[in-house]
């Protein structure tokens, strides 16, 4: 048993969205991602860390939710900025069983247990914060409410007797530029979390990722394109 993470399929399986305007990498992105999950087995689990499907609606998203059920192991799915589709948790949570998808799951206002190697990993999550929109006054609500809703998923994960906390978020915390979004950063170290996964970033963005340590999390960027189309493997 394994657990990865990739984020930013950018599915459009029921819509006519052409992916390969983001650049070359994204031409034939869905077989790309099919081939990438060959080394994912049936009983492991992948975080799928934001920006799913394209689709506005629920109706729109049910062939990229097929083609998310079809791949092998447990998905659990985070929220990104471009998931119009998004409902309340427990209408997805409806939708998931009345199209028999037993094999997705949400992180979001929660926590899952992994197990490995007789430890218990809290898989927590949220979309998170983008810097650009921290400049909007307007916004602060969001901002509060993404806040929130990291602390409830890490507290949720510490109630479920996690040993190790690892985080997955659509946006990044932080960049290479320096800039740091300092209250999720606050969170991540209060909680102890080990590890911190996130998405977001494509094509020349991805230069601004940041991979590896900083203030004692392992920070690493898993969008599509920046890990050629395969999920990561964390443990
Ligand atoms: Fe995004
Ligand atoms: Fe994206």
């Amino acid at each position: 048993m394994s657990l990865y993470a990739i984020g930013d399929l950018h599915l459009s399986l029921g819509g006519s969205k052409p992916m390969d305007i983001f650049g070359d990498r994204w031409t034939g992105h869905v077989e790309k991602l099919r081939r990438g999950f060959e080394a994912v087995g049936c009983n492991d689990t992948v975080v799928l860390c934001g920006d799913l499907s394209w689709a506005m609606g629920l109706d729109d998203a049910v062939l990229d939710f097929n083609f998310i059920a079809d791949l092998p192991g447990k998905k659990y799915i985070l929220k990104g900025n471009h998931d119009y589709w998004w409902q309340t948790a427990s209408k997805l949570n409806a939708w998931f069983s009345e199209n028999g998808w037993s094999n997705i799951a949400l992180l979001h206002n929660n926590a899952a247990i992994y197990e490995s190697g007789g430890e218990r990993v809290a898989l927590c999550g949220t979309r998170g914060w983008f810097f650009e929109e921290q400049a909007s006054a307007h916004n602060e609500k969001i901002y509060r409410r993404e806040l929130a809703r990291m602390e409830s998923s890490l507290i949720c994960g510490s109630k479920l007797g996690a040993d190790r906390l690892f985080a997955f978020l659509h946006y990044p915390p932080l960049y290479g530029n320096g800039y740091e979004c300092a209250e999720i950063i606050e969170l991540l170290e209060k909680y102890h979390v080990e590890k911190c996964y996130y998405g977001h970033l494509h094509g020349p963005s991805v230069r601004l990722a940041v991979n590896g340590y900083r203030h004692g999390i392992d920070f690493q960027l898993v969008s599509a394109d920046s890990v050629d189309f395969e999920p990561v493997k964390i443990i």
